[in-house]
């Protein structure tokens, strides 16, 4: 048989390889971690200020959600963000070259998309990229994404509460380490914790790391930061309450959506934005074993997002350790990018 000649099957790109993943997040898989999963959210319900983690937020759900929040026009950071590393990258490529800094491990903390370390790799060359999230299916298809973008690129996806620890898997290669922190995740944590977490990284045992460029959300007026955490859309809103479907799948609880309102509210004194959720009725949930009556009007505190000054942040870098900082943000001084080595 004379078969015809397939020119386009000639032309088919090489498979490219797959990213390395290990999984180092089992919230409910297990017996143990489900117990100690359950303990927390449980803890954190019953207190007189109830309170859930917002890490509990980044169910697959919670990543998209999120993501749509990358977009809105209110929320004002991610763009803000990547404006300023555009105009930098050149100048922070050279700032880690002269830093004796070449072709780095670079470990993404809080990766999601993995759409910031995207536009840095071809500046930094990285000899292995390290995404690290919580969100772990959302993080492999992303990881995927990244290996489609760079073939070459040794990529290990790790799925982890990092918040719990940095302890990373042997497949991190021990190349000199550039942590990469954007997003202003570090305002997520309260500010001793976050220190203990800088301290953490900037820590000369640790040996392999060189430095963090980290993006952390400036100090505002008070109307545009409730804005980007009370969008007319209601995506924050829906981001919010998802964390609750959360809650039920990994506590067991029987919350309904429909009774909690998004609460968005920048205090000053404190210097952070507060989500919470207010019931909107009386009620009562329950879970196995348990039952928490909420008045209405009453609060599940569900995430703080601190917001920094350059002063702040600079003298915070320098409590935790590192030793050498500096810094970039946009013309309206909205946001800053800080390059801190160790
Ligand atoms: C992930 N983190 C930095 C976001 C923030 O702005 O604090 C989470 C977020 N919460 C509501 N909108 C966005």
């Amino acid at each position: 048989m004379n078969l015809p000649l397939n020119i386009s099957a000639l032309s088919l790109p090489l498979p490219t390889a797959s990213p390395q993943f290990i999984d180092l997040y089992r919230p409910g898989t297990d017996a143990q971690a489900g117990q100690a999963t359950a303990q927390e959210l449980a803890d954190g319900l019953t207190a007189p200020a109830a309170s859930v983690s917002p890490k509990f937020f980044y169910n697959e759900l919670g990543s998209k959600l999120f993501e749509a929040i990358t977009g809105l026009d209110e929320y004002y950071p991610t763009r803000t963000e990547a404006g300023i590393f555009e105009a930098a990258h050149a100048d922070i490529a050279d700032t880690l070259a002269a830093a004796g800094i070449t072709r780095p491990c670079l470990i993404d903390l809080g990766a999601g998309n993995c759409a910031k370390a995207m536009t840095l790799i071809p500046h930094l060359q990285p000899r292995q990229y390290v995404p690290v999230d919580i969100s772990v299916e959302f993080l492999r298809d992303a990881a995927e994404q990244v290996q489609n973008s760079f073939p070459a690129l040794d990529i290990v996806g790790v799925g982890m509460d990092f918040s719990a620890g940095l302890a990373l898997p042997d497949e991190v290669q021990a190349y000199e380490r550039v942590f990469f922190y954007p997003g202003s995740s570090l305002g997520n944590f309260h500010p001793a914790q976050a220190l203990q977490f800088l301290k953490h990284i900037a820590d000369p045992a640790q040996g392999k790391a060189r430095g963090l460029l980290m993006g952390i959300d400036l100090v505002k007026d008070t109307a545009r930061l409730e804005a980007a955490y009370d969008d007319a859309l209601g995506v924050t809103g829906a981001f919010n309450k998802n964390l609750l479907l959360n809650v039920n799948d990994l506590l067991g609880s029987d919350f309904d959506v429909r009774q909690w309102r998004h609460v968005a509210l920048f205090n000053v004194a404190e210097s952070r934005i507060e989500m919470h959720l207010e019931a909107m009725q009386e009620l009562t949930v329950r879970w196995p074993g348990h039952a928490r009556n909420f008045m209405a009007g009453e609060r599940i505190h569900t995430e703080c997002s601190y917001k920094y000054t350059v002063d702040g942040m600079t003298a915070l870098l320098r409590q935790a350790g590192f030793k050498h900082i500096e810094y970039w943000t946009d013309p309206d001084s909205w946001f800053a990018v800080f390059w801190a080595a160790v």
